[in-house]
């Protein structure tokens, strides 16, 4: 198997990074964040989520963020909702792209949305409808596709039931998480193998957090069996505020990095995209936890110094 010679990242520091951070994060640097990042050939830039405030609070001023930013022509700026309270106020910020947000543990769905599987599946149906009858794209994303901390292991057939219910709701891709970060390269592929015969692959995106290391491997595996989109975050900003312990997504520089140098288009500026990381790190008073963003500050260093 190989590599497919282009991909598309999807972006979402802004909002799976973000709502996980133990401070607010300013509406400006959130807004600086974004343009930045849309400045680097990016397509896709998950601006924030329209969620309950009360449950994240580090995401209650998207409004404010959709308004103040740049919107350069040629990127798109999804956002989550859960519910359609999320999808009218996410309509009224002027988005163009949604997405929804389903659990393949029951033990996580309760936790992240306050209701089964099933119940958060009937909560999805209206918002995929209205979203699609407004014109809008809409994402689905599946979690704790390879584990749950909550429940232990996920049955792959769990996976492919929440996944294909999502397709069948009109979701017109959907992005399988690995929320917590602990699954490997055997379990990604073994994954992919049981929803190929379901599901069109090149339909899927991976969106692996970077918890015990493998998000980079993980990613490559999910390219080489026919998936096309993943999901990073600039400096491995992220987490999940209802999975403790879950770390980061992959870093979009750590993937970026990879892909080029392997000849595999990507559209992004590592250059442009590592600045916009360091400006970030700036902000957060913390070095990225990205492999790449630090051995380029540590050779930048090395050379002021000299
Ligand atoms: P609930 O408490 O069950 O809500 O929360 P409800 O439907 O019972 O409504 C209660 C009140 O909240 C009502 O107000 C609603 O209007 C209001 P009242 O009538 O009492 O005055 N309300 C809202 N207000 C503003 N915006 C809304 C909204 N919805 C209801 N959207 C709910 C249910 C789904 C809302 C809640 O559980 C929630 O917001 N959950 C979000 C959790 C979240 O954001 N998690 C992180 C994102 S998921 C993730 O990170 C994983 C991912 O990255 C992939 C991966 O890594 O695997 C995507
Ligand atoms: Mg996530």
């Amino acid at each position: 198997m190989s590599l497919p010679e282009r991909v598309t990242i999807v972006e979402v520091g802004p909002r799976d990074g973000l709502q996980n951070e133990p401070e607010t994060v300013p509406t400006e640097v959130k807004i600086g964040f974004i343009d930045r990042l849309s400045r680097t050939g990016l397509q896709v830039i998950e601006a924030t989520s329209f969620v309950h405030p009360k449950w994240v609070p580090q995401l209650a001023d998207g409004a404010e963020v959709l308004a103040g930013i740049t919107r350069q022509p040629d990127v798109r700026y999804p956002v989550l909702v859960p519910n359609e309270r999320g999808l009218e106020r996410a309509l009224e910020a002027g988005v163009t792209e949604v997405a929804v947000f389903a659990a393949a543990s029951e033990a996580f769905s309760e936790r992240n949305l306050n209701r089964s599987i099933a119940e958060s599946l009937e909560m999805f149906a209206p918002v995929v409808r209205r979203a699609l009858d407004e014109g809008l794209h809409v994402r689905g994303y599946v979690s704790m596709v390879c584990g749950c901390p909550f429940q232990g292991e996920v049955p792959v057939d769990d996976v492919a039931r929440v996944t294909v219910s999502l397709f069948e709701l009109g979701c017109r891709e959907v992005s399988l998480g690995d929320t917590i970060g602990v699954g490997t390269v055997g379990q990604v592929q073994h994954l992919l193998e049981q929803l190929a015969p379901q599901i069109l692959l090149d339909r899927l995106a991976v969106h692996m957090h970077d918890t015990y290391g493998q998000g980079l491997a993980n990613t490559l595996a999910a390219f080489e069996a026919g998936v096309r989109t993943a999901d990073t975050s600039a400096g491995g900003l992220g987490g999940c505020p209802f999975a403790a312990g879950a770390t980061g997504n992959l870093a979009t520089e750590d993937l970026v990095y990879a892909l080029e140098g392997s000849g595999v288009a990507t559209g992004v500026d590592l250059d442009d995209l590592l600045a916009t990381t360091v400006w970030m790190s700036d902000q957060l008073g913390r070095p990225p936890s990205s492999r790449v963003a630090r051995a380029v500050m540590a050779r930048q260093r090395e050379a002021d110094r000299r």
